[in-house]
């Protein structure tokens, strides 16, 4: 007698190949919170589809692939050796970032890899030159970047009806209990909430703004008792003269109706949750133009644009370098906290010798997430 897990490997094996779409396959590893948002994405997805799901935890990858009648695998080097896949989203816990996606692409796969990116730079460092030595493509998710109003906004800034810019404010600020999560355990996430929801906030900045010089971070008081940051502020220059504020929280009940406030000399953009406005100074009216934020929308984009910049269709929005200088201003954000100052951003840093950031360094178990388990 075969186990239920054979027999629904054995039918979904039947279903892949038979795939004749020519999609971009996609395998999924990590089957935790944030999976739950990709297999959405996944449906109605023109140009990727998913055939095959990996986690440590075999039930809960066997819970997505009986949802997504694909293949579920409770190893990841299992699921390579199945050869079905062309591509994998990772959605582990960030320290096994490096490890994996070096794995995927030393296989020739190319990888979409969650932020934050990785936890120090030389992991970001690790897996770039190995996206460059293979030619696998390899980016970092970062959903708001692929937001329809975030795009429509560019094109607005693009356009210079806002004159010169002068002012970017962005608020991620949520109150969410972190004190049983991996999230707060800096060994596995690297840091508390400049890392985690700052890393969205920095690539937006890098959209929008291009290079930042400078980097001022301070933290608020630890109300939840963690290891970690869990409210914080960050203050940033850019290149190009436009100051950035920043302000981050997993501990505070206060919902703006907007997360991204961009100012220049002759008018303003607001992107918001449920709808996006842009005002010309010399009117008094808001002028509404668009929806605001659709997050299966931002990450059925996002796969999008990466399969066809893998059939080499159209540029990918996100680069591995892209990646790798948000690695390196989070850890500059770091520095700042230690130091209590404002640090330049320069290509030379390397937040591997923050001992500070990293204190366990040269201790930690190779994967502590596994030892979780
Ligand atoms: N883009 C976003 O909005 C967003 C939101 C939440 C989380 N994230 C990111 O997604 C990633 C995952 O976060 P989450 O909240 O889904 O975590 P989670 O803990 O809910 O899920 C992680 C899953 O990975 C599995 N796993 C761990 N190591 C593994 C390995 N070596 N091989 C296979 N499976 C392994 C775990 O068993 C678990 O099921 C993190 O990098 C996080 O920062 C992004």
């Amino acid at each position: 007698m075969i186990s239920s897990r054979k027999r629904s490997t054995r039918r979904f094996t039947t279903l892949a190949a038979k795939d004749t779409s020519g999609k971009l396959r996609f395998g999924l590893i990590g089957a935790g919170a944030i999976a739950q948002t990709y297999i959405q994405a996944f449906e109605h997805c023109s140009a990727a589809r998913l055939v095959a799901v990996a986690d440590l935890r075999i039930e809960a990858a066997q819970r997505i692939a009986e949802r997504m009648r694909c293949r579920s695998y409770d190893r990841i080097e299992r699921m390579i050796a199945g050869g079905e896949i062309d591509a994998a989203i990772v959605c582990t816990p960030p320290i096994t970032h490096p490890e994996i996606c070096i794995r995927l692409m030393e296989a020739k796969l190319h990888v979409i890899c969650e932020k934050p990116f990785s936890i120090d730079l030389d992991g970001a460092n690790r897996m770039l030159e190995i996206s460059r030595r293979t030619g696998m493509k390899l980016t970092m998710a970062s959903k708001f970047r692929y937001v329809e109003d975030v795009i429509r906004a560019k094109s607005i800034i693009a356009s210079g009806v806002l004159g010169e810019l002068v002012l970017f404010e962005n608020e991620f600020v949520h109150r969410v209990d972190m004190t049983a999560r991996w999230n707060s355990r800096r060994e596995i996430s690297g840091g508390g909430v400049i890392i985690d929801n700052g890393a969205h906030s920095v690539d937006l900045m890098h959209y929008f703004l291009g290079p930042l010089s400078e980097i001022q971070a301070v933290e608020g008081r630890r109300a939840q008792g963690l290891q970690v940051e869990e409210t914080a502020c960050l203050l940033a220059r850019s290149v190009s003269g436009v100051i950035c504020k920043v302000d981050l929280s997993w501990g505070l009940c206060r919902q703006h109706d907007s997360f991204l406030n961009i100012y220049g000399t002759r008018g303003a953009v607001s992107i918001g949750w449920k709808k996006s406005v842009r005002r010309d100074f010399a009117h008094q009216e808001w002028i509404r133009f668009g929806s605001g934020y659709n997050k299966v929308q931002a990450f059925r984009s996002q796969i999008e644009n990466f399969a066809r910049a893998v059939r080499g269709q159209e540029p990918l929005l996100i680069t591995a370098d892209d990646a790798v200088a948000s690695v390196r201003t989070i850890g500059l954000a770091y520095e700042s906290l230690r130091q209590n100052q404002w640090v330049k951003i320069t290509n030379a840093f390397s937040p591997g010798q923050n001992s500070e950031r990293d204190p366990s360094r040269n201790t930690v178990p190779r994967n502590p997430y596994e030892v979780l388990q």
